[in-house]
């Protein structure tokens, strides 16, 4: 099929790649010309393991190319819309300009029964008013809604393998769902069950996905504050809750909680929406779940002061992990950093490192200290905070910092490190949720 895909950010970019790696002739349309030929020249703007491969490999079929004209999606038989959806500058709600703008930009090149897919994570109800748009302009273009679950660090895998895939669409149109069939033939015939829905359901779908698993964070490290207040483990009891099937011990992972490009955003979005449609439940449970969270990093925050004797002035801090979580390098919203940039207006001297998300840290944050190696982190550092645990993280042992450091004290803000070795290592450590 020849398929267009606007919006080549993180999602839009694997999206159309792996449609075209599956057989597609597919076109990735950007605003960002530069990102589009930068894609086009095999170049990713973000690191995800993988994809350049995948990426460099699908260019090579001809079937795929990247670019900033819309007027390249003119005779393609399916559009899907990926465009971001970010929060908006003044208030939880998510900002739509970007949908808009593409929705407007492809209406000219509509003139038939092309199937507009909107995959971006929206509020409920944006899909209608996409079809109203479309119909008020004219267009015999029909709208369906496709969620997308995948994980950073893990894109290629959840497009080409996902659990499920989700189709929203009108009730009774079975032509889009037809089309979809036929998009996601191969993935189908791997034996992903498919899900119908209609548009509301859909959208839903992927705001519900995400706020569960906040949720279920969130509730981990409500439960972690509970340990601390009376002397228990919550890695433990996350272990023996996790056994129970239906709970699952995925997503329990105590310590300083999420961050990202989605779940923070979302959660947000999907609390203003519900106000909107008066579910105050919702929107009250949501804004629980995000103060929760966001209360883990004052958390942090504390234990190194405590740490380090009450006073963080002049404290030599080394901070392992920018990106908001292991093999990405993606810094939005990230709890490393606001635990960096929090203590560093507290007066410690902090030196943040990443395996990958270096300079994206120095650009999000040019007033802090980055550097390349644990060891440049660690140099004469009066406690060492593991903030995102990248594997190279995890395995480190006590000997491996012990000669660098000056005072040795480890704050394990994910929970990943063997506290008795430490300890017996003469370190102090620490961590949220721990006795
Ligand atoms: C998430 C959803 O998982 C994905 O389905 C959706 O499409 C987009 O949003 P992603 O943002 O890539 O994906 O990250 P995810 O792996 O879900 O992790 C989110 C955050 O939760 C990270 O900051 C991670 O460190 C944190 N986390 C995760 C925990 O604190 N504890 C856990 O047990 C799991």
């Amino acid at each position: 099929m020849l398929i267009s895909v606007i919006g080549c950010g993180y999602l839009g970019a694997v999206h159309a790649t792996c449609l075209a790696h599956l057989g597609h002739t597919v076109v990735g349309i950007d605003s960002d010309r530069e990102l589009a030929a930068r894609l086009d020249a095999g170049r990713p703007s973000f690191y995800e393991p993988e994809f350049e491969p995948l990426l460099a490999a699908t260019l090579a079929t001809g079937r795929l190319r990247f670019t900033g004209d819309p007027a390249a999606a003119a005779g393609a038989a399916v559009h899907f819309v990926c465009v971001g959806t970010p929060q908006l500058p003044d208030r939880p709600g998510a900002d739509l300009s970007a949908l808009d703008s593409a929705v407007g930009a492809l209406l000219p090149y509509l003139n038939g029964g092309e199937l507009v897919v909107g995959k971006s994570t929206v509020p409920v109800g944006t899909a209608a008013r996409v079809a109203e748009r479309l119909a008020a302009a004219g267009s015999a273009a029909t709208v369906a809604w496709n969620p997308e679950f995948l994980r950073e660090g893990h894109a290629v895998a959840d497009t080409l393998r996902p659990d499920r895939l989700v189709y929203g669409s009108a009730p009774g149109d079975e032509r889009a769902v037809a089309i979809l069939n036929e998009v996601y033939a191969p993935v189908i015939a791997a034996g992903t069950p498919v899900i119908n829905a209609d548009l509301a359901t859909a959208e839903l779908v992927k705001v519900a996905a995400n706020s569960f698993l906040a949720t279920k964070i969130s509730f981990i490290n409500a439960m972690a504050e509970m340990c601390e207040a009376a002397g228990a483990d919550v890695t433990v009891l996350a272990d023996a809750i996790g056994r129970d099937a239906r709970i699952g011990r995925q997503f329990l992972n105590a310590g300083l909680g999420f961050g990202g490009g989605c779940l923070p955003k979302d959660i947000r979005a999907f609390g203003a929406r519900a106000a909107e449609l008066g579910v105050h439940r919702v929107a009250d449970l949501l804004d629980r779940v995000d103060r929760i969270n966001l209360a883990r990093r004052d958390r942090l925050v504390e234990l190194t002061a405590d740490a380090c004797a009450g006073d963080l002035v002049g404290a030599r801090i080394a901070v392992l992990g920018a990106s908001f979580k292991p093999d990405s390098d993606d810094v939005r919203d990230s709890p490393a950093l606001a635990v960096a940039r929090e203590l560093q207006s507290r007066g410690a001297h902090v030196r943040v490192t990443d395996p990958q998300a270096a300079d994206n840290a120095r650009k999000r944050s040019a007033d802090l200290t980055v550097v390349d190696t644990v060891a440049e982190a660690a140099e004469d550092a009066d406690a060492v905070l593991l903030l995102t645990e990248w594997r190279e993280y995890r395995e480190l042992g006590p000997a491996d910092l012990a000669g660098l450091v000056r005072h040795r004290r480890v704050i394990d803000g994910r929970n990943v490190l063997d506290p008795v070795r430490w300890r017996a290592a003469g370190w102090s450590y620490r961590a949220p949720g721990r006795p």
